[in-house]
């Protein structure tokens, strides 16, 4: 393992100053409030009152079943006629005229039981306020969803709830003139729970949910924007705001200053553009006493690729906007750090810059050298995620860091290799994987690992230089992570390729069509599983031995 080093004295640190241009605006669903309260839910005068069913139920018991009985066996009776079935997501509206205080029943399907978790919880909790939203109807009330029956404890039920809602609710309507006027937002919700104790934890757990998904949204919210507005310095902004907010330091390197210092690999991309590229370094500092607990998170950030002279494609090009959304995501995940305050020292490196195919812009041929050193034969200049991270993590290594998370939409591979269901994962440290994935079984985010098998190694060897930037048709993900893997120094490192988990083309669940925010949610849940382990509060401690 890595020799650990002590983070170097660094230059130019500054706490975050206001900036006046952040690009992003509010987003809409920020008016959302969600409270709880300890009241007996027949009695609440609500537009609507959210209950549940499990599949296959057919006498509905708890909150249910005392909403059933106060309306006479309604429910039992839509079961009986077939009309609610509880499966997943599934919503009956029920008007009660009168016969109890809440306007509406709303009956939500929770699927089968022995499939529930938490990860069901935030899609059904997403699904409902959207249905409401499309009815018109703004406020609502509902139970904890799985706290009952379901085992759920009553935090992870109310985290579950505000991460669902919020993120369900989503939409980036920034350049639509008549956005605000088109339709109803949903404004109020409202957990009930008679119990007072179980109240305080699911109150608990909507405050961390709604941390949690405000900074998905952060990161959503970047990776929408168009990449005429967010650009490399409007990146830095929106990285100058979190860390302000947060208190955290910030650094942001500009052209100048990273040629100084030999980031070769980085600048053979920058040089296809006028725009400035910046470096933007983040330092969380939650275990100072023990600067050997640290984590590294590093992003991607090309705000726009358009391929460079191996220019891509035009069909779908406009996609590659979200080609920063690794490096949102680390800004995002620090959002939510600077909140949790876990104990472990967390340095975020993004590296930010067009791809662009400018009369300046680097040539396939050309041979860059990286700042450790190794030189790279750009093959193909479209293969430039791995040139600018080279350097952000060799920039992480000199600063002192020994785990390193990097997170990149690299590469088009990934997309065919695993669609958009799963992350795809690589590294050289079986410990930190498996902590990563495990972080993301608890955030319902998916991870699947790919092997990096010495025989690929083959697929990037250069007659010119040390390595080429491209593996040809083979193995496309692999070939791209073996290629980073020689800028880590032997540090423990994960390589998280987000092309196709970081955008989704289609509504479901708590993802709207566009940038998802993952893994937001998880880098934030691996510093803090990562803290704990390093300094187990009591007995019971999971750290693993290695
Ligand atoms: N940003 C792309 C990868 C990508 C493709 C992300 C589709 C999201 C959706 C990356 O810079 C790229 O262009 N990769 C090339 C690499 C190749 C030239 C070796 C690719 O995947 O085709
Ligand atoms: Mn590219
Ligand atoms: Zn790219």
């Amino acid at each position: 393992m890595a020799a650990t080093q002590t983070a170097k004295p660094k230059p130019k640190t500054t706490k975050a100053k206001n900036s006046a241009k952040t690009p992003a605006k509010t987003p809409k669903n920020s008016r959302l409030e969600i409270k709880v309260e300890s009241a007996d839910i027949t009695g609440i005068d609500t537009p609507a009152l959210v209950v549940n069913l499990f599949r296959g139920v057919k006498k509905p018991g708890g909150a249910t079943g005392a909403v059933d009985e106060a309306l006479d066996g309604a429910i039992t009776q839509l079961i009986e006629d077939g009309e609610i079935k509880g499966a997943t997501g599934e919503t009956t509206l029920i008007h009660t005229f009168g016969r109890i205080k809440p306007k509406r029943v709303l009956v939500l399907g929770l699927g089968p039981k022995d499939k529930f978790d938490a990860q069901v919880v935030r899609r059904v909790s997403a699904e409902v306020v959207r249905f409401l939203r499309r009815k018109g109807i703004s406020r609502a009330v509902t139970i904890a969803h799985g706290a009952g029956i379901g085992g759920l404890d009553p935090q992870q039920s109310g985290q579950a709830i505000a991460e669902g809602t919020h993120l369900g609710l989503y939409r980036f309507g920034a350049y639509q003139s008549n956005y605000s006027e088109s339709t109803t937002e949903f404004e109020k919700l409202t957990v009930v729970e008679l119990d007072k104790t179980r109240a305080k934890s699911i109150e608990a757990g909507v405050k961390l949910g709604s941390t949690v998904a405000q900074a998905c949204i952060v990161a959503r919210d970047m990776v929408n924007e168009p990449a005429n507005h967010m650009t490399p310095s409007r990146m830095a902004d929106a990285a100058l705001k979190v860390a302000k907010d947060q208190g955290l330091k910030i650094q942001v390197l500009d052209n100048p200053e990273m040629k100084k210092m030999g980031m070769g690999a980085f600048m053979g991309v920058a040089q296809g553009t006028d725009e400035p590229a910046k470096l933007i370094v983040i330092r969380y500092d939650g275990d100072p006493a023990n600067p050997e607990n640290n984590l590294g998170l590093i992003g991607k950030g090309i705000t726009f690729d358009t391929g460079g002279i191996s220019l891509k494609p035009p069909g779908g090009m406009e996609a590659m906007k979200g080609d920063m959304a690794g490096g949102a995501s680390v800004i995002a995940a620090m959002q939510i750090i600077g909140q949790t305050k876990p104990k472990i020292n967390v340095l975020a490196v993004i590296a930010a810059t067009e791809n662009m195919p400018g009369p300046s812009a680097q040539r396939p041929g050309d041979v860059v050298r990286a700042m450790n050193g190794k030189t790279i034969e750009v093959i193909n200049t479209d293969a430039e995620g791995r040139l600018v991270l080279a350097d952000a993590l060799c920039y992480a290594r000199e600063q002192g860091i020994t785990k390193l998370v990097d997170v990149a939409t690299l590469t088009g591979a990934m997309v065919t290799t695993l669609g958009k269901a799963c992350t795809g994962v690589m590294g050289n440290d079986d410990t930190l994987i498996q902590q990563t994935i495990d972080a993301g079984k608890k955030t319902g985010e998916k991870f699947w690992q790919l092997p990096m098998f010495d025989e690929y190694k083959d697929l990037i060897k250069s007659d010119v230089a040390d390595m080429k930037n491209s593996g040809g048709r083979q193995a496309g993900s692999i070939s791209a992570a073996l290629l980073l893997a020689e800028f880590v120094d032997g540090a423990a490192w994960v390589h998280l390729d987000i092309a196709g988990t970081s955008t989704s083309d289609k509504v479901s669940g708590y993802l709207v069509r566009g940038a998802t925010g993952v893994p937001v949610r998880t880098l934030a849940q691996l510093a803090m599983d990562l803290a704990e382990a390093a300094s187990p509060k009591k007995s019971g401690s999971r750290a693993k031995a290695k």
